[in-house]
C-alpha cells in the first residue's frame, strides 16, 4: 500500500512538472522574438546588444538570425528562402522598397496599427520614412533609424598631415587624396563589393547636382542615365579607384573602416554605420576623425532607415508589438542611434546625448528635408526596387573594375536600367 502511494504521488509530480515545463516553453515561446539582421560587424553588434538589452527588461526574448554581409543583400536571399519555406522569422531589417516589395508580393506582414495609433507614430515619423513603414494605411515596419550614405571618414592626423583642410569641392578633394598617397598611406579606403561601390555612386552622382540625382536614380530618364553628365559621374568613379590599395576586392566595409582609424588610409566613403566602427574603437570626431559630406553635396542627404518588419507568425504578435514599440521609443531611439551612428528615426528625439556627427547627421537631415534636398539612396534600396537596383550595381561594380570605360558605362547603364524595368 505504502509503495503504491508512493507511485502515485511519484506520478502526480511527474504530471505537474511537465504540465509547468509545457506550459513555461509555451510562455516562453510567445515572448521570443526570431529577429533577422546583418549587424555583424564591431559598432553593430554593439548597437543590437542595445536593442536586446531593453527588450529583455520588457521579458522579450531575442532569437538572434544574423546574417553577415553589409547592404544586407545576403539576409534578403536568406529570407527569401525562409518565406519560400513557410518559415518566415518573427521580425526582420530591412530597407526602403524591400519592405513594400515583401508586403505587395507576399500579404504576410503583420499590422502594427494598434500600437502606432496608439503612440502616434503618424506624427513623429517623417513621411520619407512612412512612405516604407506602411502598405495600404497599415504600419508594416517600425523605423529604427536613419542613415544617411553622402559622408566622408577622414582620419585626422592624415588630414593634418595632407595640409589640414578638409575639402569642400571635388577639386580639393582630389588634392586632399593627391597629398595622402604622396605621405606613403592608402589614400581611399574601400572594399570592392557591389553595395560599397553603389554606396560611393550615390555620393558621386549627387556631387553632380541634386536634379541629376533625382533625374537618374529615382525617375530613372534614360537620356539622363545614357547622357554626358553620367560619362563624367563614371570618370569621378574612376578617379576615386586610382586612390584605393591593390587589395580592395571584396573587403568588408568594416575592415576599411578600421585601416582610417589605424591611420594605415585616409579616408573611407561610407554611411554613417562606419562611425559606429570608429566610436567601438573609442575614437572621437574633432580629433581622431573628422565626418564631412562628400564634397559637392552638402546640404543634400541620400538617407536609407533601418527598419524592423513584422511578420504575420500568429502567436508572437503580442512580443512583436512590444518590440515595435521598444523600437519607437524615444530613449531607446536616443541610446541605440548614438551607438549605430544613425540619426533617430523619430523627429522628436532630443540631440543632447549625440556626438558632433551625430547632431550634423541630425542637423543635415532636418535642413534636406526642409529644402526638398532628401533623396532615398539607390544604393540602399530607397531609390527604387531591387531589380533595378542589382542592375545598377552590375554595371557600376563593372566599370569600376575596369570592364567599361566611362562612356560605355553610362550606355550600359541605360541599357540595364531599361531591361530591368
Ligand atoms: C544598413 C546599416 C548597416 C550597413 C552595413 C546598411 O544598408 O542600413 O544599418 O550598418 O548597411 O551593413
Amino acid at each position: 500500500m505504502i509503495f503504491l502511494n508512493f507511485i502515485k504521488t511519484t506520478l502526480a509530480i511527474s504530471a505537474l512538472t511537465l504540465s509547468t515545463t509545457i506550459l513555461t516553453s509555451i510562455a516562453n515561446a510567445n515572448s521570443d522574438v526570431e529577429v533577422m539582421h546583418w549587424w555583424t560587424s564591431g559598432g553593430e553588434a554593439a548597437a543590437i546588444k542595445v536593442l536586446q538589452k531593453d527588450l529583455a527588461s520588457k521579458d522579450v526574448n531575442w532569437k538572434d538570425m544574423p546574417v553577415a554581409g553589409g547592404g544586407g543583400s545576403d539576409a534578403m536571399t536568406v529570407l527569401r528562402a525562409r518565406i519560400t519555406a513557410g518559415n518566415p522569422p518573427t521580425a526582420a531589417q530591412m530597407l526602403g522598397f524591400d519592405i513594400t516589395d515583401w508586403a505587395k508580393s507576399t500579404g504576410k506582414l503583420g499590422n502594427l496599427n494598434a500600437v502606432a495609433e496608439k503612440e502616434d507614430w503618424d506624427k513623429v515619423v517623417p513621411a520619407a520614412l512612412q512612405k516604407f513603414s506602411k502598405y495600404e494605411g497599415k504600419w508594416i515596419a517600425a523605423p529604427v533609424n536613419v542613415h544617411s550614405s553622402n559622408w566622408v571618414w577622414v582620419n585626422k592626423k592624415a588630414l593634418d598631415d595632407a595640409g589640414g583642410k578638409a575639402p569642400t569641392t571635388w577639386e580639393e578633394l582630389l588634392t586632399v587624396l593627391d597629398k595622402m598617397k604622396a605621405n606613403g598611406i592608402t589614400p581611399l579606403a574601400h572594399g570592392g563589393q557591389p553595395w560599397q561601390d553603389a554606396t560611393l555612386f550615390d555620393a558621386v552622382v549627387l556631387s553632380m547636382g541634386d536634379d541629376f540625382y533625382k533625374k537618374a536614380m529615382i525617375d530613372l530618364d534614360p537620356e539622363t542615365l545614357g547622357g554626358e553628365t553620367m560619362v563624367k559621374a563614371f570618370e569621378r568613379m574612376a578617379a576615386l579607384r586610382s586612390y584605393v590599395d591593390d587589395n580592395f576586392s571584396g573587403r568588408d566595409w568594416s575592415l576599411a573602416s578600421s585601416m582610417v582609424i589605424e591611420g594605415k588610409a585616409g579616408m573611407q566613403m561610407m554611411g554613417d554605420w562606419a562611425k559606429g566602427e570608429f566610436i567601438k574603437a573609442d575614437k572621437k570626431p574633432g580629433e581622431d576623425f573628422v565626418c564631412i559630406r562628400f564634397p559637392g553635396t552638402q546640404g543634400a542627404v541620400t538617407f536609407n532607415s533601418d527598419q524592423f518588419v513584422m511578420f504575420d507568425v500568429g502567436d508572437q504578435s503580442e512580443a512583436q508589438m512590444k518590440m515595435a514599440s521598444a523600437v519607437m521609443n524615444p530613449v531607446f531611439q536616443s541610446a541605440f542611434n548614438v551607438v549605430k551612428g544613425s540619426a533617430p528615426a523619430r523627429t522628436d528625439v532630443p540631440n543632447d546625448a549625440f556626438d558632433d556627427c551625430g547632431k550634423k547627421a541630425m542637423a543635415d537631415l532636418a535642413e534636406a528635408s526642409k529644402n526638398n534636398r532628401l533623396f532615398g539612396s539607390m544604393a540602399h534600396g530607397h531609390a527604387v526596387p531591387a531589380s533595378i537596383k542589382n542592375a545598377i550595381y552590375d554595371v557600376v561594380t563593372a566599370h569600376f573594375n575596369g570592364e567599361f570605360d566611362s562612356k560605355t558605362a553610362a550606355e550600359e547603364l541605360e541599357a540595364a536600367v531599361f531591361a530591368s524595368k
